[in-house]
């Protein structure tokens, strides 16, 4: 299938994975001449703050010899405080840039923006909706840390709700094989019937629990995840949810000594800093690995490889 947009997860096939991944294995050796596209320009458009999206698919462009244009509070500093609409945005840098990274605060703001859109749109993150690059770049770490992305049992562990990292990757989980799931998240932010319905559909079994020990004992891989603040309607509403699920050492001492910790990040408090030491802590190298997968995704975005 012809790739011109990455909005959501359900765009990719089993094949898709291989070809991303195989590409961001050679990006991580630097990309070779034949695979660099210095005459493109590239847009991130981030409505939403970011650290690890914005900056990695930024470098990734500079690795591939192109250049970047931004605007990082697009809320605030673009002319979206005027009233501009998503679409005229996104048609004015259709004249600017030949592709485009969006965030954005409402859910399918990027399905708005790639409708309108001649040059390909990348979907950074839409309100609780998705985080289809995260998602990639993830299962990407699971396969180079573990060596494989089917039969694995994957520990789901925070805001499962709001959560658009853990939304995705189980919504990615379904193109792999003999993965089990286990939710583990306050009352109030369980996992969403849509991504059930999708892991029926797929036959990936999964179960909830609020035992996390017992959830983590099981698990080749324990995703954590923060709660997220700003998506709740009140303070009091968040602190009903905050601080349940803490990652400390005693978490750690009941993981199988060949498993893995991820996290999305940013981490507010829910790993504890000792546990960065541990070989199984994998977020920080998970986050490098944005890098060569948005590498890769750009480059087969930009060069039409992916036709
Ligand atoms: N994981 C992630 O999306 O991080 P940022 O919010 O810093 O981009």
């Amino acid at each position: 299938m012809a790739r011109r947009h990455i909005v959501e997860v359900e765009q990719f096939d089993r094949n898709d994975l291989e070809l991303v991944f195989e590409r961001a294995d050679v990006m991580r050796q630097g990309a070779p001449e034949t695979l660099r596209v210095p005459s493109k320009v590239l847009a991130t458009v981030f409505y939403e703050p970011s650290t690890r999206t914005r900056l990695s698919f930024e470098s990734a462009m500079l690795r591939l010899g192109g250049s970047v244009i931004s605007t990082e509070n697009a809320r605030e500093f673009s002319s979206a405080i005027k009233g501009e609409t998503v679409e005229d945005t996104i048609k004015i840098i259709n004249g600017y840039a030949d592709a485009i990274v969006i965030r954005h605060h409402e859910q399918g703001a990027a399905n708005r923006a790639a409708l309108v859109s001649d040059v390909p749109v990348i979907n950074a993150g839409d309100g609780p909706g998705e985080h289809p690059t995260q998602a990639l770049l993830d299962l990407y770490t699971i396969r180079h840390e573990l060596g494989r992305i089917d039969d694995l049992t994957i520990a789901l562990v925070g805001d499962l709700r709001f959560g658009r990292t853990a939304r995705s990757l189980a919504k990615l989980l379904t193109r792999t094989t003999g993965c089990r799931l286990v939710f583990v998240s306050p009352p109030a932010v369980p996992m969403g019937d849509d991504v059930r319905q999708m892991l029926d559909t797929a036959g990936i079994p999964y179960t909830d629990t609020p035992d996390l020990k017992s959830a983590v004992a099981g698990a080749d891989v324990v995703y954590q995840t923060r709660i997220q603040r700003e998506r709740f309607a009140t303070e009091e509403e968040y602190q009903r949810s905050s601080g349940i699920y803490l990652i400390d050492a005693s978490v750690m001492d009941a993981m199988k000594p060949k498993s893995i910790l991820m996290h999305p990040l940013p981490r507010v408090g829910e790993i504890t800093t000792d546990v960065d030491a541990d070989p199984r802590a994998a977020y920080f190298r998970q986050a490098h690995n944005g890098v060569y997968v948005r590498m890769a995704l750009l480059q087969l975005l930009l060069t039409g490889d992916w036709s």
